[in-house]
């Protein structure tokens, strides 16, 4: 018997081969003439342009040059892909996958784009599948779901949701994409009450390795469901996700105190975030983000996000903070919605910039934070000469309330391996550097590297390393599925060898974090 799927592949693959066929046998002077459009992956693109036609976007035209300029980081922008696909429907993404797979084509996928390290959302010679045309927020009859497209971001998704009462457990910033970041986790605003944005999608649609589209929920391909919560790209590409929804307040509080960094209140800090993740009577409804840095035109700074779903002014949850020594230079805390808060949150983070990012978890503790500090003083010192750096290592509770959540919410069914936080909680610390010259990327990876290391072996010299890694923020020399635990990295690679049994999504798909 065959399917009509695997009709459609032969067909499209013997049209794919003839036209390698004829590409190869272009004689060499006629080829010359554009030595790019020879490569694999500008072969690639024709053949995908025979069956895709104008969803097919080539160098140096309008669309393509506004594509390659939206992702986030300079680095991702630098990358030239040989084409761009747009796709509009899980279809297309169908038939771009059985058109590349068989001739070897390498592909990259991206959603919104704003993970930052190069060719993880795009690729030099092969085909780049952009996702930013599935951005539907469709919200179920009983409110109760909602079905988001990966290439929506999450500004978009509080902002169609606001008017109904309820939202996502999603990121902070508006501009980042639902797709990579609920492949990852998807930490933000919820957290505390409703656990990552992975725990919470009931349903995927996903375009397997063979073209086959299918759909993953806790009934049917239980498997591939539960490895996409934290497994990332590896499985195949979502091109729905379908999320529990939770009724938030249409008024919030949020906002981030910015003062001076003076090492004297920095005892008064830590304790202040310490008792804050550790608090028994723990405040589902707020979170916490401290950053550490230093920052163009402003020097050594605290910059503190606090953020309550209530509609209360100046919320106690916070008092310790409000509290705090020192010179505040300004905040932007105020009642305002979730969609306000995230775009205001997003200016923060402009796009354009080189961006180096890693992460790393500890059990809190005020004199692991505050060694921290001391170390990210001695990293900025040695990178006082990088023009225009942004240099800053943030910390973000986990409180065990927060791990129940994820728990509940995903009836134990996530991939992280974080289990049950301690007591007194973790604290997951993420660097982020950003600086506008690519001529000082490697100077400042070299005492990125270097600073990690050493927080690293400063946890584990105080007993209070843990080893999860936030897939999210990672770099490239952190092994995140080892940091799940092997018997979460076992099962994401049964799973793996289960959907895609030739390595589709680990061999030619070269961006984003593999299984090996
Ligand atoms: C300013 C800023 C703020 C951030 N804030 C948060 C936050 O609050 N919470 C949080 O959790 N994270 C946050 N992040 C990190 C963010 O989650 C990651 O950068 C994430 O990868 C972004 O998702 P994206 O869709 O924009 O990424 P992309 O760059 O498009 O993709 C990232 C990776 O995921 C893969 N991928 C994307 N979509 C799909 C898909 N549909 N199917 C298969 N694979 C896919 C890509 O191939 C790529 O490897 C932030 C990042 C930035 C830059
Ligand atoms: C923010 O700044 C205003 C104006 O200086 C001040 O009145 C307010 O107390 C500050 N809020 C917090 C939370 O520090
Ligand atoms: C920057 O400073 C370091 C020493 O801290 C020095 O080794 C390096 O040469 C300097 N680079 C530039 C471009 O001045």
């Amino acid at each position: 018997m065959m399917s009509s799927p695997l009709l459609h592949l032969l067909i499209v693959c013997f049209c794919a081969v003839r036209v390698l066929a004829l590409a190869a046998a272009v004689p060499d002077d006629l080829s010359v003439q554009s030595s790019a459009s020879s490569t694999k992956g500008a072969l690639c693109c024709t053949a995908l342009a025979l069956v895709l036609g104008s969803k097919v976007s080539f160098p140096k035209t309008a669309g393509y040059n506004a594509f390659v300029s939206s992702y986030w980081s300079a680095q991702e922008q630098a990358i030239r892909p040989s084409c761009v696909l747009s796709a509009t429907s899980a279809q297309d993404v169908s038939t771009t996958i059985r058109i590349l797979a068989p001739l070897l084509c390498k592909f990259a996928v991206r959603s919104g784009g704003h993970a930052a390290l190069a060719g993880i959302a795009n690729i030099p010679d092969g085909v780049t599948i952009d996702l930013g045309s599935l951005n539907q927020v469709k919200l179920s009859t009983d409110k109760l779901t909602v079905a988001v497209g990966p290439g929506q971001n999450w500004g978009g998704v509080y902002t169609a949701l606001q008017p109904q009462g309820v939202a996502v457990p999603g990121g902070r910033a508006s501009g980042v994409g639902v797709g990579g970041s609920t492949l990852g986790d998807g930490w933000g605003f919820l957290a505390n009450q409703a656990g990552f944005g992975c725990d919470n999608v009931v349903e995927y649609e996903v375009v397997l390795a063979s073209g086959t589209i299918v759909t993953a929920t806790q009934t049917s391909n239980k498997d591939l469901w539960k490895a996409l919560k934290g497994g990332g790209g590896n499985f195949g590409i979502v091109t729905k996700f379908v999320f529990r929804t939770y009724a938030v307040s249409s008024q919030i509080w949020a906002g981030g105190i910015v003062q001076l960094a003076q090492t004297q209140d920095l005892p008064q800090l830590a304790t202040a975030i310490y008792d804050f993740t550790a608090n028994p009577q723990y405040k589902p409804k707020a979170t916490l983000l401290v950053g550490y840095g230093s920052h163009p035109g402003l020097g050594l700074i605290l910059f503190i996000q606090v953020v309550n779903l209530e509609p209360v002014d100046r919320p106690a949850v916070f008092n310790d903070f409000y509290a705090l020594p020192g010179v505040q230079l300004y905040n932007t805390t105020s009642l305002t919605t979730l969609p306000g808060y995230a775009a205001l949150f997003n200016l923060d983070s402009p796009s354009g910039l080189q961006q180096i990012t890693w992460d790393f978890t500890f059990v809190s503790d005020k004199d692991t934070m505050q060694e921290l500090w001391t170390l990210t003083d001695g990293s900025q010192l040695q990178l006082s000469n990088v023009t225009g750096i942004d240099w800053s290592l943030a910390f973000q509770p986990i409180a065990r309330g927060m791990t129940a959540a994820s728990d509940t919410a995903s009836g134990g069914n996530n991939v992280l391996g974080i289990g049950q936080a301690p007591a007194q909680g973790l604290q997951l610390a993420i660097l982020s550097a950003s600086f506008p010259n690519a001529a000082d990327y490697t100077k400042v990876k070299a005492v990125a590297d270097k600073l990690l290391a050493d927080v690293v072996a400063a946890a584990k010299r105080r007993n209070t390393y843990r080893p999860w890694v936030d897939l999210n923020h990672a770099n490239w020399n952190q092994d995140v599925f080892a940091s799940y635990g092997a018997a979460n990295q076992q099962f994401l690679r049964t799973t793996a060898k289960a959907y895609d049994p030739f390595g589709v999504f680990q061999n030619l798909k070269p961006g984003g974090f593999k299984l090996w």
